[in-house]
């Protein structure tokens, strides 16, 4: 029968107090609600002594989020510990979590006393966070280099005293996966009791092996892990919680187990928080990264086309991603090629594709990334020769304290005027959302980067822009002293060509050719024919 691991997420506090991953009241509130939605069992909120911040962001959590058990960590001190239970609450299902040092290092260097003292501010502390609280965590921070037979005294007192959990932080990321699996095996056969308590772990992957090690942990007897959205927390991290759930899922023939955690809410939780941090997830990050369902080598392209199951061992679909992504370059093969043109609604007979082929290889040579529009410029004169649909006449913005933007936008298409505003959350967005409201085209931003060209404050914003429209991405590229501006004439130039384009599927097939959505922008935008 396999059994549960429950996940112990904290990227709320652990991960918060990493260096750039700060997030205010609100924020965390939505970040909470978010992991509320993945599943998590346990969701450690805080550090409320830590700062009034923290104090106030496990209570507002603890008031709302009332399925997962709410968390708060203190220090072994009565002061801690009555913040941290004061912090929780109103929670539903609360629980202390506190920890001390039990390595020889911390002890001798960082909190000077011997380990009889320890073994005494166990006691008081887990006995102290008892009267309080039925559920009680404790770790022994730097468990992964303690002395094993004091750990086991130490874990021994923790559960005299009533500690549920016991949770051995590898807080240094020091261990490997033997040494760590054996610590909990140890753990369990020596410590009297431990029938009645949840072994945790909690690892750093400060060597790269904070995964590995929760698994390893797992194999030992833990049953719940601590972790992290994208792996953030101090220094290289925590362990990454996507990885350690789907790791679990895909091998669950050799490890039988399983996590309650919704692994379609995955990849939104890491777009979330990614969002509220401005922590970028690195392009080839396992189950989260933009690489992760991306194939650009011909013969891994080849084999999605024909049978997904060739080159993935999960579908983006059950993290919660779209699709997987056919990424055009120099390793591409003539099938992806041919089967992009296919979408873009371009029907090559071989000659033509042939030609396709060639140019396309010299192109993918010089150029990093090839786009639609590259595509959609081989086999026709070139968008050099586009003219311009619309042109940029007026620009205005408006942006407020709270983040909201309103821009204004004129555009001439044709000898006529069209005026329209948008507003949203940033001047951006609301410049290109005027854009759509006029070009009645929306966009997707895929890409979008800013440089400045020039030294100091003198120089110009250079913006390139990559844009979905209708299935089709475009890019355009502006320069200005106002990056605001410049990012709305780079996605007008996008914009522009997405409706030339569509345009041309149009005219190419009679107006048959292109989808009814399709059909009609183009005879909005052209009703006197083309
Ligand atoms: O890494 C660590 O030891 C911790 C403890 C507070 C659990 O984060
Ligand atoms: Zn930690």
């Amino acid at each position: 029968m396999p059994e549960k691991v429950f996940i112990f997420d904290t990227t709320l506090r652990d991960g918060e107090q990493s260096p750039g991953c700060s997030m205010n009241l609100a924020e965390k509130l939505e970040m909470a609600r978010q992991l509320d939605r993945l599943g998590v069992d346990i969701l450690e909120a805080g550090f409320p002594i830590a700062s009034q911040g923290d104090f106030d962001a496990v209570r507002a959590i603890g008031a709302e989020i009332r399925r997962p058990i709410v968390a708060a960590l203190a220090r072994a001190s009565e002061l801690d510990i009555k913040r941290a239970w004061e912090a929780l609450d109103g929670a539903e299902r609360p629980r202390i979590h506190t920890f001390l040092a039990t390595s020889d290092i911390h002890l001798k260097y960082k909190l000077r006393k011997t380990r009889e003292e320890i073994l005494k501010q166990i006691s008081f502390a887990v006995g102290l966070a008892k009267s309080h609280c039925q559920d009680v965590e404790f770790s022994p921070e730097d468990a992964g280099r303690t002395d094993r037979n004091y750990l086991i005294e130490c874990c021994h007192v923790a559960v005299e005293a009533g500690a549920t959990t016991l949770n051995l932080p590898d807080t240094v990321g020091y261990c490997m996966e033997p040494e760590y699996e054996r610590m909990f095996a140890d753990i369990k056969s020596g410590v009297p009791g431990m029938d009645r308590v949840i072994l945790s772990t909690h690892t750093h992957d400060d060597l790269g092996l904070a995964v590995a090690n929760t698994l390893a942990g797992i194999r030992g007897g833990a049953r719940q892990v601590e972790c992290t959205i994208n792996g953030i927390g101090e220094r290289a991290g925590n362990a990454a919680l996507e990885e350690i759930c789907m790791a679990i899922y895909v091998r669950r023939d050799v490890l039988p187990l399983f996590t309650t955690i919704r692994s379609e809410e995955l990849y939104p939780s890491s777009q979330m928080l990614t969002r509220l941090t401005g922590m970028a997830v690195q392009r080839n990050k396992a189950i989260v990264g933009l690489n992760a369902f991306a194939h650009e080598a011909g013969i891994h392209q080849d084999g999605v086309l024909k049978s997904a199951i060739t080159y993935e061992i999960i579908t983006p679909q059950t993290v919660g991603m779209a699709s997987n992504q056919i990424v055009l370059g120099k390793h591409s093969g003539r099938h992806a090629l041919a089967k992009r043109y296919e979408d873009l609604g371009y029907q090559l007979n071989k000659p033509e594709l042939e030609s396709a082929y060639v140019q396309f290889c010299r192109l993918a040579d010089r150029k990093k990334n090839i786009y639609d529009e590259d595509l959609i410029a081989i086999v026709r004169e070139g968008f050099k020769d586009i003219p311009e649909m619309f042109t940029l006449k007026l620009f205005q913005t408006v942006s407020s304290s709270d983040g909201r933007a309103t821009a204004t936008l004129e555009l001439e298409k044709d000898g006529e005027v069209f005026h329209d505003s948008a507003t949203a959350d940033g001047p951006c967005d609301a410049a290109f959302r005027a854009v759509d409201r006029i070009t009645g085209v929306p966009g997707t931003i895929m890409d979008f980067s800013v440089h400045t060209v020039g030294p100091g404050t003198d120089g110009v914003a250079e913006v390139i822009i990559r844009a979905r429209f209708e299935g089709r991405e475009f890019s355009g590229k502006s320069t200005s002293h106002n990056v605001v501006e410049a990012a709305a004439r780079a996605y007008l130039t996008a914009a522009n060509k997405a409706v030339y384009e569509l345009k041309r599927v149009a005219v190419s097939a009679g107006s048959t050719r292109g989808s009814v959505h399709e059909n009609e922008i183009v005879d909005r935008l052209f009703p006197g024919g083309y």
